[in-house]
């Protein structure tokens, strides 16, 4: 088995996953949205000192399984400098301790395993990673084969998401509560300009949209709740096709037999209807996480883990750092 352990945010998590047969022995997460709610969006130093209580206390449950286990396996990059330090500091103690390889892990990798919990792996497929850090199309054609086929130049989809959420004073993470009252909004009642919809290339942007959905605001100050919902439905209609058009434009030049959505966003519903038709409109097959597997965990490291200890990419305590910027594709 393969102990993994993932604090590359605000989740605090560790799991503990068969090597052989990819089953699930251990799996708990502790999240901070409460703590961090009060300041509409994470707070570094805060999020860490978190992690140092609630990671060895997950830990003390997963004790029974220490004589199974083969490896350590460790979110070591991209994400929050002090955070992913948490884990790797846990990391170095344990594999010291108990005489066991390191494994370190690439959490955007980690998400696209998300898919494979408990299961074989399969590849190629298409995939779109809308995470609270990232907004990539990836093409990903074996474990060790995944190219960059567009990603944001500024805001993440999800991170979109928690800033209308902060500017309606809303709380965090804004992805679930914008959905929940965009339900209940007309999502045409401010007619939001789609990101560069007149642009050829793959790329994404968010900034501008979180620009206008401030002077929306502004507009109509006092808010009723009504406007609120307005603003996250027209918000989400947008933010929505703007990912809608960019896949579909993907999708006519290069139509994927398999397509995959994850990452934390990857939960929004509105998302995943448009493009599950936009999946059946190619003849593409569309994957997608458990819901319980979409945000950030420590089940998808450890199942990312296993090609990695087949293939002996381990690393060393000395070796071993948190890179908070490095990417899939440097
Ligand atoms: O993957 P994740 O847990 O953490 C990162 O790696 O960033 O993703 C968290 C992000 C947050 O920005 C959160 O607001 C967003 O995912 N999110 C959603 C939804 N649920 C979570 N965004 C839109 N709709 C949702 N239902
Ligand atoms: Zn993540």
């Amino acid at each position: 088995m393969i102990l993994s352990i993932e604090s590359s945010c605000d989740d605090s998590s560790i799991a503990v996953t068969g090597i052989n047969n990819y089953k699930l022995h251990f799996h708990k997460k502790i999240s901070q949205d409460k703590e961090h709610s009060v300041y509409g969006g994470v707070v570094p130093e805060l999020a860490s000192r978190l992690h140092a209580v609630a990671l060895p206390r997950i830990l003390e449950e997963a004790k029974p399984l220490f004589p199974e286990l083969k490896a350590i396996a460790i979110t070591n990059e991209p994400g929050l400098s002090v955070t992913l330090m948490e884990g790797v500091m846990m990391a170095k103690s344990l594999s010291l301790s108990l005489n066991l390889p390191l494994i370190p892990i690439n959490h955007l990798k980690g998400h696209i395993y998300s898919l494979f919990i408990e299961k074989e792996s399969f590849f190629p497929m298409t995939v779109l990673l809308v995470s609270g850090g990232h907004t990539m199309l990836i093409e990903a054609y074996s474990h060790n084969d995944m190219r960059l086929v567009g990603s944001t130049g500024d805001d993440s989809f999800g991170e979109s998401f928690d800033k209308t959420a902060k500017m309606l004073d809303l709380g965090y993470p804004g992805g679930p509560i914008v959905e929940s009252y965009a339900k209940e909004g007309d999502e045409n009642r401010f007619p939001f300009t789609i990101p560069l919809s007149q642009s050829k290339e793959i790329a994404f942007s968010f900034s501008g949209l979180k620009n206008a959905v401030r002077l929306a605001i502004e507009s109509c100050q006092p808010l009723s709740e009504q406007d609120k919902k307005d603003v996250c439905a027209s918000f989400q209609k947008t933010a929505t096709a703007h990912i809608l058009q960019k896949v579909k434009k993907y999708f006519k030049n290069s139509p994927p037999r398999h397509f995959a959505i994850v990452g934390g966003a990857s939960a929004n519903v509105y998302l995943r209807n448009k493009v599950e038709a936009l999946c059946s409109e190619f003849g593409a097959e569309l994957h997608l996480a458990p819901l319980a597997f979409c945000s950030d965990n420590a089940a998808m490291i450890g199942r990312c883990a296993i090609p990695e200890y087949h293939l002996e990419n381990y690393s060393t305590i000395t070796e071993l750092n948190a890179n908070p910027k490095s990417a899939l594709f440097d």
